[in-house]
């Protein structure tokens, strides 16, 4: 292999590595998001599909899907019959892999 062709080899192989690494990272935060909305309870009341009922929003279907810093806000601080989860750590901690996983599942069903 000529020295020009391998570096121009190692330059792509460098591109389609840090890709395969972000999605791999993304891969991790809808996962963990799964793990977190089904033990953490979102599930009970948005369904396990995240569809909702009469008496719960959809969350697939959330405007809030498109602004993370109010998905935030409303998952820490609560609203009417949604419980605060700020004292809930693990939620806390993972709000971003909830967002993360909430997205995943709306893209998916479109
Ligand atoms: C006890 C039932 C309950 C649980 C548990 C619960 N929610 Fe909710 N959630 C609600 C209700 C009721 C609303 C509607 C609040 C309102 O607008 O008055 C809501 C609203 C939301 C919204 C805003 C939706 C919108 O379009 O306005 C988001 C986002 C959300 N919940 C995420 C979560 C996540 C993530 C969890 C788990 C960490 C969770 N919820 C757990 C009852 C619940």
């Amino acid at each position: 292999m000529s020295k020009k062709f391998s570096v121009v080899g190692t330059i792509v192989a460098g591109a389609l590595l840090s890709v395969a690494a972000q999605s791999a990272f993304a891969d991790e935060a809808v996962e963990n998001g799964e793990k977190l909305y089904k033990r953490e309870r979102c599930e009970t009341c948005h369904g396990p599909t995240a569809e909702g009922s009469a008496a719960f929003p959809s969350l697939v279907a959330s405007p809030k899907l498109k602004n993370k810093e109010e998905f935030t806000k409303i998952v820490l601080e609560g609203k009417g019959a949604m419980p605060a989860f700020k004292a809930n750590k693990k939620v806390a901690d993972g709000v971003d892999s909830l967002f993360a996983y909430l997205n995943d599942l709306a893209a998916k069903k479109k």
